[in-house]
C-alpha cells in the first residue's frame, strides 16, 4: 500500500498506516547501513536540495547521508552566502532552485508553516526538517522507530516528554505520532514551559519529575531552547537542573529501568546529567543511527512515486 501524501509536513492527522509503512521501510534501510557498501541505487537520477535556514547538526547531516546512501544528487543550501542575505523571499529562493530541476526539497526554517508554504509554491516533494516551534516529523519518526526497536511495539507504552515543551517542535510531532500509534504520552516541566491548553491534545501534565518517572517507560528529554525564548522562564540553569534535570538519583526511585532518549543537542548537566546521557539505558546514539534509516525510508517513499 503506498503512502497517502506527496509531502511530509508534520505528523498531525497522518494515517496510522503511513507511519507503519515508514517504520517498516526504515527497517529494510537500517539493514543497508550495516553492509560494507552502504548504498542502494533507489534515487539515482533524482536531485534533492537541503534548504537549511536555521542551524542544524544531526538533521542536516542525517538527511545528506540518507540522500547519498540512496544515490541521489545532493545540493546543500546555507543562508550565509546565499541571496537570502540580500533580501530574497523564501518563495523566490524556492522557485529559483526548482527552476534548476529539483525533485525534492528538505527544509528547516524558523517560521512555523514554512514547509507547508513551500509545498504550495513548488512542484517538488517537500519534507519538513523542523519549522519553528511547530513540527519536526522525521525526529518523531526516528524516536518511534527507536522505541519500537527496543520494545517491539509502540502501543500501550508510556512516553513522558520532559523539558521545554512550549518551544519544542519535537514535542508536538512526538505527541501526534505516538498517540496515532497507540502510546500514552505525558509531558513534564516547569509551568512556565508547558503550553496552557496542552491537555486538550490528550496528554497528562506533570510538574513533578519524580512523579513522571514513576509512571513512564520512556523519558524523552528536551533541551531548554534558549534561542527561542525572549525572556527568562526559570531562575537559573542550576535551579532547573535541581528540579527537572534527569539524574541517576531521580531515576533510582523508579520501580523499573527507564529508557532515556534525547533528540540532541544535549546540554549536559542542565536537562540531563552526563552519566545518564551515557548510561546503559540511554538510546541517544541509536536514535542518531536510526535517523538515517528513517530519512532514507521517507525519501524513498515520497521520491519514487511509491508516495502517491
Ligand atoms: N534533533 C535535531 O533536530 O538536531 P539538530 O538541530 O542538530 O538538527
Amino acid at each position: 500500500m503506498p503512502i497517502t501524501s506527496r509531502h511530509l509536513l508534520g505528523l498531525e492527522g497522518v494515517p496510522k498506516e503511513d507511519i507503519q509503512l515508514i517504520l517498516d521501510t526504515a527497517t529494510t534501510f537500517r539493514e543497508v547501513l550495516d553492509r560494507p557498501i552502504k548504498r542502494v541505487p533507489t534515487l539515482q537520477g533524482k536531485t534533492i536540495v537541503n534548504l537549511f535556514f536555521e542551524s542544524s547538526t544531526r538533521t542536516r547531516i542525517s538527511f545528506e547521508l540518507a540522500e547519498r546512501r540512496l544515490s541521489a544528487d545532493v545540493v546543500n543550501f546555507a543562508v550565509a552566502g546565499s541571496s537570502v542575505a540580500k533580501g530574497e523571499t523564501l518563495k523566490d529562493t524556492a522557485r529559483n532552485i526548482e527552476a534548476m530541476k529539483i525533485d525534492m526539497v528538505v527544509v528547516r526554517h524558523s517560521s512555523p508553516g514554512a514547509a507547508l508554504f513551500l509545498s504550495r509554491v513548488v512542484n517538488a516533494n517537500v519534507i519538513n526538517a523542523g519549522d519553528g516551534t511547530h513540527e519536526h516529523p522525521t525526529q518523531a519518526l526516528l524516536d518511534m522507530y527507536t522505541i519500537r526497536e527496543k520494545f517491539g511495539k509502540l502501543e500501550g507504552l508510556h512516553v513522558c516528554i520532559v523539558g521545554d515543551i512550549s518551544h519544542s517542535r519535537v514535542a508536538l510531532s512526538n505527541i501526534y505520532g505516538l498517540q496515532i500509534m497507540g502510546a500514552t504520552v505525558s509531558v513534564c516541566g516547569p509551568k512556565t514551559l508547558i503550553p496552557k491548553d496542552i491537555e486538550k491534545l490528550g496528554v497528562r501534565v506533570y510538574y513533578n519529575v519524580e512523579e513522571a518517572i514513576r509512571n513512564t517507560d520512556i523519558l524523552n528529554v528536551l533541551r531548554i531552547q534558549l534561542e527561542r525564548q525572549d525572556r527568562s522562564f526559570f531562575p537559573s540553569t542550576r535551579e532547573y537542573h535541581n528540579y527537572f534535570g534527569i539524574t541517576k538519583e531521580k531515576l533510582e526511585k523508579a520501580v523499573k529501568p527507564i529508557t532515556i532518549m534525547h533528540p540532541g543537542p544535549i546540554n549536559r548537566d542542565v536537562e540531563i546529567s552526563a552519566d545518564v546521557a551515557d548510561g546503559e539505558n540511554s538510546v541517544i546514539l541509536q536514535q542518531v543511527l536510526n535517523g538515517v534509516a528513517v530519512r532514507m525510508a521517507v525519501l524513498y517513499l515520497l521520491g519514487t512515486g511509491e508516495g502517491k
